[in-house]
């Protein structure tokens, strides 16, 4: 970390002194003034990261360099030094925005007390642009494709209304993040957007995670419990993968549509809500209805905004941008330095099928910058992508033909198998697996390239 630079504006040649010999030996970097303008014209030149201004000076006095401070930079902060006395004046820089104010004569340990809280709250305060702007970058939609700006004028359209949604496309097309820029760009954007996922509760749990439940009302109901409609009250609720839902709980939902009120388990009040439901499947619900699992009615409760996400194969133009997008992201986020991407190997990242969708391009290009020694990444880096043909070539634990002989095998093939039903189960969400199996995710990279691993393959 660079060292904080401290600018110290003050006529008083002996208080300047004193500061630069203390400042320096605590490992500050000291920037002197004796008059407001060249106090002025070093924090314009010099960005310094906090000014310690002397109040009562000779021509321009402090106040009045305070204020132009604060018009050069807003967040600079200021500590304010007064003569004895001088409370009021105090009192006023205090106004104007100075962080602090300290009496003089003072110790050092006050000035240096100050200096580092001023400078503490600062760095949280630019920790905290930095994490939002990184919020911002991670559920921003990257693409140039006319499908894409389809589905962007989708999402415009059924931002601000209360109507249902329903979205539709293959695991991994960004159906979550269309649900959430809708959420977003809505009149609900700041009260709550729930999230269900239909298909990873248990039958007999659904009912009370979406409705609720009163203690008691069934074995194990301990506690009373608010449900998800009741929790995204005046907010949005996001059904997700909706056609996983039993007939029994679709018969539910379809009644808090219709009426706009939820009973909880156990109870024979009625609860009214206000929510703005946005469903979304990687099944075909149209299919669904014709096998009999999903009910027409509630299809059409819910279709009455229908988008759909189409599969990525289908828009190979969004493939640069996104690829530059999550390099961007990732290289943040691993802090090495973004790398450079041969044409070769864009084209094949563009010839490539994605069975996995973004989803898998995602993890695919944050596994590129963790596994690429070089500046570049090379077609020899993508040897996943390369050969589709290498699915058929044998793996260790893909069955009979390896069949482990020996304890390494035998270990290699069950480790294999264990990471593919993991990975299968967090539907290849990289990060959430390797969470899961409590390993960093660079680790289970690693053994996805070791053992020859990728969405792709599996099927
Ligand atoms: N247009 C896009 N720009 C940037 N990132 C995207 C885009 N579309 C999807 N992503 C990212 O890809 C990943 C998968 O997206 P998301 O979870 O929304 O897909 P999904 O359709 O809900 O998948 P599943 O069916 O498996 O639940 C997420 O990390 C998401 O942020
Ligand atoms: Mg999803």
């Amino acid at each position: 970390m660079p060292k904080p630079r401290i600018l110290v504006i003050d006529d008083e040649a002996a208080i300047r002194d004193s500061l630069k010999m203390t400042l320096e030996y605590e490992g500050y970097e000291f920037l002197g003034a004796a008059t407001g303008q060249e106090g002025l014209a070093l924090a314009e030149r010099e960005t310094p990261d906090l000014v310690l201004l002397d109040v009562k000076m000779p021509g321009m006095d402090g106040l009045e360099v305070l204020d132009r401070l604060r018009s050069l930079n807003e967040s600079l902060p200021v500590v304010v030094i007064s003569g004895h006395g001088t409370i009021a004046t105090a009192v006023d820089a205090t106004k104007k925005g100075a962080f602090d104010f300290i009496e003089k004569p003072f110790a050092s340990d006050r000035v240096l007390v100050s200096l580092r809280n001023a400078l503490d709250q600062r760095r949280l305060r630019d920790e905290n642009r930095s994490l939002k702007r990184a919020v911002e970058v991670r559920h921003q939609m990257v693409g140039e494709s006319t499908a894409l700006k389809q589905v962007t004028a989708a999402i415009g359209r059924a931002a601000p209304t209360n109507a249902t949604v329903l979205i539709q496309g293959e695991s991994g097309v960004g159906k979550e993040l269309v649900a959430r820029t809708i959420h977003k760009n809505s009149l609900r954007s700041r009260e709550r957007f729930v999230q269900v996922n239909c298909a990873a509760i248990p039958e007999e749990l659904i009912e009370s995670e979406l409705f609720g439940h009163e203690k008691g009302s069934f074995t194990g109901a301990t506690e009373k419990q608010v449900g998800k409609f009741e929790q995204a009250d005046r907010g949005t609720i996001f059904l997700d993968e909706v056609a996983d839902m039993s007939a029994k709980t679709q018969a539910k939902v379809l009644r808090v549509l219709q009426e706009g009120e939820v009973e909880r388990l156990g109870s024979a009040r009625t609860i009214k809500v206000d929510v703005r439901v946005i469903a979304a499947t990687n099944k075909n619900l149209e299919e669904e209805i014709e096998k009999g699992t999903f009910r027409e009615d509630l299809y059409f409760r819910l279709a009455v905004i229908p988008i759909l996400v189409p599969p990525l194969r289908e828009r190979p133009e969004d493939i640069p941008p996104l690829v530059r997008h999550f390099m961007d992201y990732f290289s943040r986020e691993n802090n090495v330095r973004p790398k450079r991407i041969a044409p070769s190997v864009m084209e094949a990242l563009q010839r490539h099928r994605w069975k996995g969708n973004i989803r898998e391009l995602r993890n695919t290009v944050e596994r590129l910058i963790i596994m690429t020694g070089g500046d570049t990444i090379d077609l020899a880096d993508l040897p996943l992508l390369r050969s589709p043909s290498s699915a058929s070539s044998p793996k260790p634990g893909d069955g009979d033909s390896t069949r482990p002989g020996t304890l390494r095998e035998f270990k290699d093939s069950s480790e294999r198998a264990f990471l593919v039903s993991k990975l299968r189960e967090t539907g290849w969400n990289i990060s959430r697996t390797a969470e899961i199996i409590d390993t960093p995710r660079s680790n289970l990279y690693k053994k996805l390239e070791q053992y020859q691993i990728s969405q792709e393959t599996d099927g």
